[in-house]
């Protein structure tokens, strides 16, 4: 990598990995004690990084693609990563995430960028800083990163040796994650077997079966002309990102490296880093930090969003106007997203920005059921993604990607779908963390519907 590549830009003398700290930092944690998160953050500088500055690059390059029109961005996982999760459930959720990734890919008619919230999604921010039962006021669950989730005072007090276990987690993670991608089971050849095991006997799961059909059979054609995976690896492999929300910045600092290849600063603790709508306030510490590394960066986009906001976070995170370093994530609700919208798209547009749009169709339509479990319904969903690709449709701009949260795990956290989960069967598998995720049969039904609408945009 030379020193004119394309995807470097001068950070300012302005900035340092720890310049955040003179700003306002929203979301952090109230450690009991300093010292402890001094040591922790210690430790972790002293630790390899997680990915390596070249694969944040390579993702810069792909989602390049996705702003020029050319790539769709599929962005998915938990919406906070346990701890305790197995090893079978890291793969079923990738296995999920590789299944909507084909459908979206044969369906659609488009490269496909994937990216997992993965391998580091542990902190999360909460509408409020604690949490009442009865007459006991505790601190809100943080995410794994920070404390429990059980509602007891040693539970839910904020440790910062867990900074260190995420670290370890994360690493764990995205062992198996290589793994997978690189040593087989991502083979193309594998897209009916991943099927095989829970969703073939659902609607969604019948039209995957006959589609991995098509594919197996276009596979034997091409074999038979000579293509296999021996001579190309886009076969056999697949190139798989992460990301995660750049909440607790004492963690990001402490993973951030000079690429010694190219003396640029990258946070080498997931590729991709997106800062969340609580957090993107542009004299605030998240945008301070994220302005300064060079991993490709996502900003969540609320109903508040104002043009002259939108735009100003252009300039202070993407100032080189480099193509793929900024997505845009927009989380508006089904029922606001064609109205609020398009101001933003024709504001970036008529800028000459390069952004790439995702629709994140989860965060705005969260509501509680009757039986007082915080949920989405499919339609919901599926109607903020339409309003997504109508809003860009009308403004001549690409619908980038989506942004979901999903779990390979069988739960019943969102209502709807073509299993039609009802606000009864909310209690059956209500096993979230934090906010409702569609299961497997849910996401794979998505992502017809989403390859539905991105072949009539092509
Ligand atoms: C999330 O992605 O889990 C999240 C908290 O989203 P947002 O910042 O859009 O509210
Ligand atoms: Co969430």
């Amino acid at each position: 990598m030379s020193a004119g590549d394309p995807t470097l830009f001068a950070g300012g003398s302005d900035w340092s990995p720890s310049s955040w700290r003179a700003k306002p930092a929203r979301h952090q944690p109230a450690w009991p004690d300093p010292a402890e998160v001094e040591q922790a953050t210690k430790a972790l500088r002293d630790l390899p990084p997680l990915v390596f500055a070249g694969e944040a690059r390579a993702l810069t390059r792909l989602l390049g693609r996705v702003a020029d029109g050319e790539a769709f961005l599929l962005q998915a996982g938990d919406c906070a990563e346990s701890f305790d999760s197995s090893a079978d459930s890291i793969r079923d959720k990738l296995r999920v995430i590789l299944q909507m990734a084909i459908v979206l890919t044969y369906s659609g008619g488009v490269p496909l960028v994937k990216v997992g919230r993965i391998a580091g999604q542990f902190a999360k921010p909460r509408s409020s800083p604690t949490e009442t039962v009865g007459e006991i006021e505790l601190t809100s669950f943080l995410g794994h990163m920070v404390n429990d989730i059980g509602f007891s005072e040693a539970e839910r007090l904020p440790d910062p040796h867990r900074l260190l276990t995420a670290y370890h987690r994360a690493a764990s993670t995205l062992n198996l994650l290589r793994a997978f991608t690189r040593g087989g089971y991502a083979d193309l050849s594998q897209v009916s077997s991943w099927n095989r095991e829970f969703v073939a006997t659902s609607p969604a799961g019948r039209r995957y079966s006959q589609m991995a059909d098509e594919i197996d059979r276009a596979l034997r054609f091409m074999t038979a002309c000579g293509v296999t995976a021996d001579n190309t690896p886009q076969l056999h492999e697949v190139e798989f990102y992460t990301s995660h929300e750049a909440l607790l910045l004492d963690y990001e600092e402490a993973l951030t490296r000079v690429d010694s290849l190219t003396g640029a600063t990258y946070d080498c603790s997931a590729h991709m880093l997106w800062i969340g709508e609580r957090t993107r306030q542009l004299d605030g510490a998240h945008v301070e930090f994220l302005r300064g590394v060079h991993n490709p960066l996502g900003c969540k986009i609320g109903p508040t969003a104002t043009p002259d906001e939108v735009l100003t976070l252009c300039e202070v995170l993407n100032p080189r106007r480099i193509p793929g370093r900024l997505t845009f994530i927009t989380r508006m609700g089904a029922d606001r997203i064609e109205t609020l919208l398009p101001p933003l798209l024709q504001a970036v547009r008529d800028s000459g920005h390069p952004v790439a749009w995702a629709c994140d169709p989860m965060h705005g339509n969260t509501y509680t059921s009757t039986s007082g479990r915080k949920t989405r319904n499919f339609d919901d969903v599926l109607a903020e993604i339409s309003g997504f690709f109508a809003a860009h449709t009308a403004c001549g701009t690409w619908p980038g990607g989506v942004h979901v949260e999903l779990t390979g795990d069988a739960v019943t956290e969102c209502v709807g779908g073509s299993d039609k989960i009802l606000d009864a069967d909310l209690e059956r598998a209500f096993e979230t963390l934090c906010d409702p995720r569609l299961n497997g049969r849910q996401s794979v039904d998505l992502a017809f519907q989403v390859a539905e609408m991105l072949s009539e945009r092509r």
